[in-house]
């Protein structure tokens, strides 16, 4: 039964996908988005694919007061989607203190918001980098958190801070921890558009537009087949999708509970960029360069739980994924411009 939803982040990469399907399925979206990152044409586009409205606010979770404000003003929120976070690695690294504003202090002010204005259902954007260095295995929910960075960091002490309120309050929270979500709408209208690109799929389309000249493969001495690092990349749409399940999951429940958004598959660097010379037609040149600090050679999941608790698989393919970047890169070379 879908009803009225905040999605916090909804200008995002994530969050304008999933409000696509959001407003598909008959739920009313009122997006909180700083816009720091976020693009608002994003959630217009979102409307114009879904032909149903949505508000945009622009709030910073970190103002506890003005969340306080435009939670009262436009809720009561049957459910609320948080994605509302910073989520660069290598930036979390020069701003801890930043990090842990936004994704700890923020989600702290919203999840107070929210109880103070009897919304008890969320969906929580969480990160597969809440584990750390994985030793090789396939993760699971249950694998030890050891974030390695700020990053992680701030999203294993946000998941603390919303399991402790769903045990005082009686909460239903679902904490989503993607891997490596990447690809794009396949209407081409939507997709990653990153300020500072820093993510692989988001530079290997700059390559293929000619507007890097080469791809850095960053190791490739990593214990991994060929040598260089492997990823569970994941369509975003996938991603998108295992939201609405994830509501579903919410209904009813009083509890919090995690669950990997992956496809249980690796790929590595050079199967990524093989695949986009193949979807692009392009030469895609890469130099072989250091490791990157922080990073690790193979993540994984294990995505169990959420097949068996979520009724979630993800269904698209490396093939599916590289190539609906290539389209909203070809079709939107850059890509939403300079748009709020
Ligand atoms: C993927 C692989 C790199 C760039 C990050 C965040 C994580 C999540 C997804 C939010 C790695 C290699 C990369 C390049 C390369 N975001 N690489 N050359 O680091 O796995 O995860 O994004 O939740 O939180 O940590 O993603 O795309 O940066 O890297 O060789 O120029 O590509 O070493 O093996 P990552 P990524």
């Amino acid at each position: 039964m879908a009803g009225r939803v905040l999605v916090t982040g909804g200008a995002g990469y994530v969050g304008s996908h999933t409000t696509v399907l959001l407003l598909e399925a008959g739920w009313d979206v009122v997006v909180f988005d700083d816009l720091s990152n976020g693009r608002a044409l994003a959630v217009a586009r979102a409307v114009e694919l879904s032909g149903r409205p949505a508000e945009v606010l622009r709030v910073d979770v970190r103002d506890r007061a003005a969340v306080a404000r435009a939670v009262r003003a436009r809720g009561p929120f049957d459910a609320c989607l948080h994605f509302a976070a910073k989520k660069s690695v290598a930036e979390s690294v020069l701003d801890p203190s930043g990090y842990h504003a936004t994704n700890v202090g923020g989600t702290i002010a919203l999840i107070e918001a929210l109880v103070d204005h009897g919304t008890r259902r969320v969906v929580y954007s969480s990160s597969a980098t809440v584990y750390g260095a994985a030793d090789g295995e396939s993760l699971g929910e249950d694998a030890p958190l050891a974030p390695v960075n700020p990053y992680g960091q701030s999203k294993a002490l946000a998941e603390r801070a919303l399991c402790d309120a769903a045990v005082a309050h009686g909460l239903a929270i679902a904490l989503l921890r993607y891997f490596n979500p990447v690809g794009a709408h396949p209407s081409g209208r939507i997709g990653e558009d990153p300020r500072q690109p820093g993510n692989l799929l988001p530079l290997v389309a700059r390559v293929a537009l000619g507007e890097l000249p080469a791809v850095e493969v960053l190791g490739t001495d990593w214990p991994t087949p060929d040598g260089t690092g492997v990823r569970d990349y994941v369509h975003v749409m996938d991603v998108a999708r295992a939201h609405l399940h994830a509501l579903t999951w919410t209904e009813g429940r009083a509890e919090a509970r995690a669950f990997n958004i992956g496809t249980g598959q690796g790929a590595s660097v050079r199967e990524v960029v093989t695949e986009f010379r193949r979807a692009s037609g392009r030469s895609i040149p890469t130099v072989d360069a250091a490791r990157r600090p922080g990073d690790v050679a193979r993540l994984v999941a294990c995505p169990a739980r959420a097949r068996s608790e979520l009724g979630f698989v993800a269904e698209h393919d490396l093939a599916s994924m590289v190539g609906s970047v290539w389209r909203w890169a070809r079709d939107n070379p850059h890509g939403y411009g300079d748009a709020l």
